[in-house]
């Protein structure tokens, strides 16, 4: 059977920065987010005799089998394979449709359509909790793409890791005008991976149980504040996590700074604003652009201000966004 699937992006509102279980793929703490639209993956699965290999096509480029990004794919289908007692390899095709920035994209949007498309495919009918835990073997951030508007990733206390999944805190009609400016500042492919990166905060941060201890009590405090749609400390709660995760990056051997000219301008003029009156703040992932968490009535002036920084190359602007979903038109 050969099944498409699309499955959007997530943007951590507190995050998630370490692995407690290498294999398990359990995270040290929880962590919170919400589902962007717009930044979407679209992956077409076909498991049958005709193909001798796993073949992975990503925007057009076929990646050959000594890849990182091809080993991910095969892992992630070996695992549904096992679950649907198959031996079929599989054609995977797959693209994204984020908005010329590819700096913005994640592995969470791929690593769910993936497995959406793919359970599908093996003829396997999974709940949201069990998908949300096999994508989460593919890529932590994943397990959140399973989730249509804001979730929070358990870390969990079992341990073979059946209880860290992610659920959801709210949907989409919870809070309409909810917004994210993502800040593209730079569209050149980052330097550490977060994988390997957050391996070695796990290994040398000297601050890393403060992160963690911390970052569980933030997500937390972030579903509460979710809940009651307490925009300003939702925004100022996201901000300090955001600080404390990059804290720990920074203070790792070697130091992680994903940080550029271009992400402390925006930083600066966030703070400028802020000290205005605006209800605008910042959060960065593993990389260099500058997510602005605010409501939709200042998108405008957010705009107009944001894009009047000459580091600043694009601003795509995001509502909170779907979980999964199988389309008809397929790939291939
Ligand atoms: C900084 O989910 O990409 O975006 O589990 O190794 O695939 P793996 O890592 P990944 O890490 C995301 C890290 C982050 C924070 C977050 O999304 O919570």
């Amino acid at each position: 059977m050969k099944v498409t699937a699309k499955a959007n992006a997530n943007i951590a509102l507190t995050k998630y920065w370490g692995k407690k279980d290498a294999a398990l793929k359990t995270p040290w703490n929880s962590s919170t987010s919400v589902t962007l639209e717009g930044l979407e993956t679209t992956t077409t699965v076909e498991f049958d005799k005709q193909y001798k290999k796993d073949v992975f096509v990503l925007d057009g480029k076929e990646y050959a089998e000594d890849t990182d990004e091809y080993k991910e794919v095969k892992e992630q289908l070996d695992i549904i394979r096992g679950k649907a007692k198959s031996k079929l390899f599989a054609k995977v095709v797959s693209k994204n449709d984020f908005p010329t920035a590819a700096g913005f994209a994640s592995s969470a949007s791929g690593l769910a359509a993936l497995t959406f498309a793919a359970s599908k495919a093996a003829g396997l009918e999974f709940s949201v909790e069990e998908l949300s835990k096999i994508s989460r073997m593919g890529s932590g951030s994943a397990s959140r793409s399973l989730i249509e508007g804001f979730a929070i990733w358990h870390k969990g206390s079992r341990a073979d890791g059946d209880d860290s999944f992610a659920e959801q805190i709210a949907p989409i009609s919870h809070w309409l005008d909810f917004r994210i400016l993502g800040c593209v500042t730079s569209k050149k492919a980052k330097k550490v991976k977060s994988r390997a990166g957050m391996a070695q905060s796990v290994k040398t941060s000297p601050i890393f149980e403060t992160w963690y201890t911390t970052a569980e009590k933030d997500a937390q405090q972030m579903v509460k504040l979710i809940k009651e749609k307490n925009f300003e400390a939702l925004g100022q709660l996201a901000q300090k996590n955001c600080i404390l995760m990059h804290a720990c990056a920074m203070t790792t051997t070697p130091p992680i700074i994903y940080w550029t000219d271009g992400t402390m301008q925006v930083i600066h003029r966030v703070f400028e604003l802020q000290d205005e009156g605006m209800k605008a703040y910042f959060t960065i992932d593993g990389g260099p652009q500058v997510k602005v968490i605010c409501l939709e009535k200042d998108v405008p002036k957010l705009k107009e201000e944001l894009s009047k920084l000459d580091l600043v190359q694009e601003i795509i602007d995001c509502k909170p966004g779907k979980g999964p979903r199988v389309v008809k038109e397929h790939l291939f």
